[in-house]
């Protein structure tokens, strides 16, 4: 452990030193987890600040009481504005009606969203500068879901964190913080494609998504491998089309890896779930992708998406077939 640890403080010191020679000024990162914005989503288009531990603001919202509540987090460079925050808002918004309060969390300020991605060192530094502000994020969250237990009787058991991308890690830490300050479990995280870089090395094994960080955790592989985690976290472990590379992602985009739109697929294979019953069925074996010997008629599929059911089921590696989605 102690190579590895000198191995990652090597990897952002050099990355520290060469985005300062590079000359590049770029708006600072912040690791004040009072930079963290909650916005709760009464309507799609009408988000209101909920202030952490503003008794006042809480008033305003409108928060809905005791009923169970959805916390959308977003990766890496995220912000409010990030498509996976908004698409998935407005999937819960829309399906979730008066039984569900939708909550964004925009970690823009600590998550590097704005940073110019041009200088790939500069991006290592960035990237292991955000991963060091996942945990205490995960605390403030898990204080905020706190703050609506004491005031407005929303009760852990009924929160799901829906995470992509090292929003995935996030919603981990979320859980193990309510397990450890609070003595309480989520319901449900679903992580959409957990980040994989420096979480594949286990350089941080404690403080990655994990099956026992809520009552019942899935988790959707879509880049598997690239951006993607390799390791089967959750206690449901969907390896969409195989799990690493995704219908419609065959060619670069804007930010010239096609990993990214196997990456987003995630989310996208996720909320396209409110429409459309998939039904995933167990891999027979799991060395680069899942394998399945007859997925259009197995036996023991299950019905995969935000409606999942939270029993247990009988196996843990699943693949499941979708075409491109928008
Ligand atoms: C939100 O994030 C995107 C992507 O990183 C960025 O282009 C945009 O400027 C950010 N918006 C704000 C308000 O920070
Ligand atoms: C999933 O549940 C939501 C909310 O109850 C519902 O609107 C939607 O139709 C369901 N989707 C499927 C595919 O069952
Ligand atoms: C699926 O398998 C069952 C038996 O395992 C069989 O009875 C059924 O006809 C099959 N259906 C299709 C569409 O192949």
């Amino acid at each position: 452990m102690g190579s590895l640890s000198n191995f990652v403080s090597f990897i952002v010191s050099l990355g520290l030193a060469l985005a300062f020679c590079s000359g590049n000024v770029q708006a600072e990162i912040s690791t004040n987890v009072d930079d963290l914005r909650f916005y709760y989503y009464p309507t799609a288009n009408d988000g209101v600040e909920i202030v952490f531990n503003n008794g006042a603001s809480l008033s305003a919202s409108n928060l809905k009481a005791a009923t169970p509540t959805i916390i959308v987090i977003d990766g890496f460079l995220s912000n409010l504005t990030t498509p996976m925050s908004q698409n998935v808002k407005n999937a819960y918004v829309a399906n979730g009606g008066d039984n569900l309060n939708v909550i964004v969390l925009d970690w823009g300020r600590l998550s590097g969203s704005g940073q110019s991605l041009a200088n790939p060192l500069d991006t290592v530094s960035y990237y292991t500068t955000v991963i060091g502000n996942v945990p205490e994020i995960g605390q403030r969250v898990a204080d905020f879901l706190n703050f609506l237990q004491v005031n407005k009787q929303i009760q852990f058991s009924d929160v799901t964190v829906v995470g992509h991308s090292l929003g995935a890690h996030v919603a981990g830490d979320v859980g193990k913080s309510v397990q450890n300050t609070y003595g309480g479990l989520l319901t449900r995280i679903a992580g959409l494609d957990p980040a994989g870089p420096l979480y594949d090395l286990q350089l941080i094994p404690s403080l990655r998504l994990d099956r026992n960080d809520a009552s019942f955790v899935d988790v959707y592989h879509t880049n598997r491998g690239v951006l993607g985690i390799i390791d089967d976290i959750g206690q449901v472990n969907v390896y969409v089309n195989g799990g690493s590379s995704q219908p419609g992602c065959t060619t670069a985009d804007i930010t010239g890896t096609k990993g990214y739109c196997s990456h987003s697929y995630s989310w996208k294979f996720f909320i396209s779930g409110f429409q459309t019953n998939y039904l995933a069925c167990p891999c027979l074996g799991l060395i680069v992708d899942c394998i399945c010997l007859n997925c259009n008629n197995c036996s023991k599929g299950i019905p995969v998406g935000p409606n999942i059911s939270y029993s247990a089921s009988e196996c843990s590696l699943y693949t499941v077939s979708s075409g491109p989605l928008p």
